[in-house]
């Protein structure tokens, strides 16, 4: 590959733009103990390739530390304390408004919702994003996972931080540096997976709420950003309901709800339960949002409508569809309903090139690509299986070697569009699969 230019002034050019393209492209962004923006190190020299980042541009330092991002956040006082003097729901209501009341967002996934696939999402219409969840005790002990788990860059904006912890003060430790770089810094209360189970964190703390309770206190008396949280649901309403409440009173200025218990972690098996959302909203003070059975803009408005919150989460169908927020749909909910959907013009390989072009600007590790391509063409791999196949027989990938492979499904004359309520008349020329 060519060296690569410094990201600052790696520009590029996306084919499809509903947005303005991003104004000012900046620099990867690595945490240093200082608070201050570092470069990245070179990539690690291990055998799993998947983990090495997608490039490793040497980056000038002056150019990293670019005054935006030394800059104390807007909603920070010159006291450096948040918004002092009106009371604690105003706060969390102004912060909120500040930030535009964003209503879709992307969730935090982890190795998923990593920069490049939050900038693809944020040009189709997602208004804020979380990362992917970071460990918190990790972050503070670890440069290398630091520099490559955490990266962000002035239009990633608003952005949610999440670490998951049991420490208060490790969980204030690894806060305070990247409080300077979102709008929340938000704690993992819902991750169910066995990894969490033994790590004692997400959803296990379901079991030990004094420990959450402090965990929530130490950042909002400490941070100068507010304190977000993200929680599963009790199987009984009377409990999560006390849960939130706490939470609130604990000093959380947003809370994310998944309609989904602990043991509900099969998405697509259970639905997340919208009521139990909506009793939290109408519980709670402060800005509350749903997460769960979003899975295009019909959902997001009956979500909205139905439990009153203040904006949706979506995770799962994202890593399919990213441009679920600008109202594009995957076949397998336009079925039953094909008249009153058109070929929106854009389809998943569009979508892919312009992932690896961020990716280009935006180096992640190779993982995190691997895994969004897949997911991204799912439904075209189903109809070209060998073109899956030689993906995946790539222990090391290269960008070339993706865009090429777009390029033959494409040559092999596979095309899954998505699609768009037809608000014209020009249903004649719908085209639902064209091979
Ligand atoms: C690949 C993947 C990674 C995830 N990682 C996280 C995470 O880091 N933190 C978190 O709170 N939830 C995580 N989740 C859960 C999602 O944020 C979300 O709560 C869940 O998928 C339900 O939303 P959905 O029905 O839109 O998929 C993850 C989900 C997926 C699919």
């Amino acid at each position: 590959m060519n060296k690569p230019k410094p990201l600052l002034f790696h520009l590029f050019h996306l084919n499809l733009p509903p947005k303005p393209l991003f104004s000012n492209p900046i620099h990867l962004m690595a945490l240093s103990q200082t608070q201050t923006p570092t470069t990245h190190s070179d990539p690690p020299q291990n055998d799993d390739s998947d983990d090495l980042l997608c490039s490793n541009p040497r980056h000038n330092h002056e150019e990293q530390c670019s005054s935006s991002l030394d800059e104390t956040p807007s909603s920070i006082s010159s006291t450096g304390k948040y918004l002092i003097g009106v009371s604690r729901f105003e706060r969390a209501w102004a912060h909120w408004t500040k930030l535009g009341r964003p209503k879709f967002i992307v969730a935090p996934m982890v190795d998923n919702s990593e920069l490049p696939f939050r900038m693809l999402c944020r040009k189709y219409g997602a208004e804020a994003a979380y990362t992917p969840m970071l460990h918190s005790r990790i972050f503070t002990e670890n440069p290398k996972y630091r520099s490559e788990e955490f990266t962000t860059c002035k239009e990633d904006r608003p952005l949610f931080v999440q670490f998951c912890a049991n420490d208060p003060d490790k969980l204030l430790e690894a806060a305070r540096r990247v409080e300077s770089y979102c709008d929340y810094v938000d704690i993992n209360l819902g991750c169910p997976q066995r990894i969490a189970r033994r790590g004692y964190y997400g959803a296990f703390l379901m079991d030990n709420l004094p420990l959450v309770k402090s965990l929530v206190e130490k950042l909002a008396l400490n941070l100068n950003v507010p304190v977000s949280c993200k929680i599963r649901v009790f199987p009984k309403l009377e409990d999560t309901l006390k849960y939130a409440k706490m939470l609130e009173d604990a000093g959380c200025s947003l809370l994310a709800v998944h309609g989904r218990t602990r043991d509900e972690k099969d998405g697509k098996k259970f639905r997340a339960d919208w009521n139990a959302i909506k009793a939290v909203k109408k519980e709670l003070r402060i800005p509350v949002l749903a997460n769960g059975n979003i899975r295009h803009m019909e959902d997001v408005e009956n979500c909205l409508e139905e439990t009153g919150v203040d904006g949706v989460l979506s995770a799962e169908t994202l890593l399919e569809n990213p441009a679920l927020f600008a109202g594009f749909r995957t076949a397998d909910w336009v079925a039953g309903n094909e008249k009153d959907y058109v070929d929106g013009k854009l389809d998943q390989a569009d979508l892919v090139v312009e992932y690896l072009k961020l990716c280009e600007k935006y180096p992640v590790p190779w993982r995190m690509i691997r895994s969004h391509v897949h997911k991204m063409l799912g439904d075209w791999f189903k109809l070209q299986p060998q073109v899956r196949e030689d993906l995946n027989a790539q222990s090391r990938l290269t960008f070339e070697f993706l865009y090429s492979l777009v390029d033959r499904l494409r040559e092999l004359g596979v095309r899954v569009p998505l699609h768009q309520k037809d608000t014209s008349a020009a249903r004649d020329s719908v085209e639902v699969v064209a091979i």
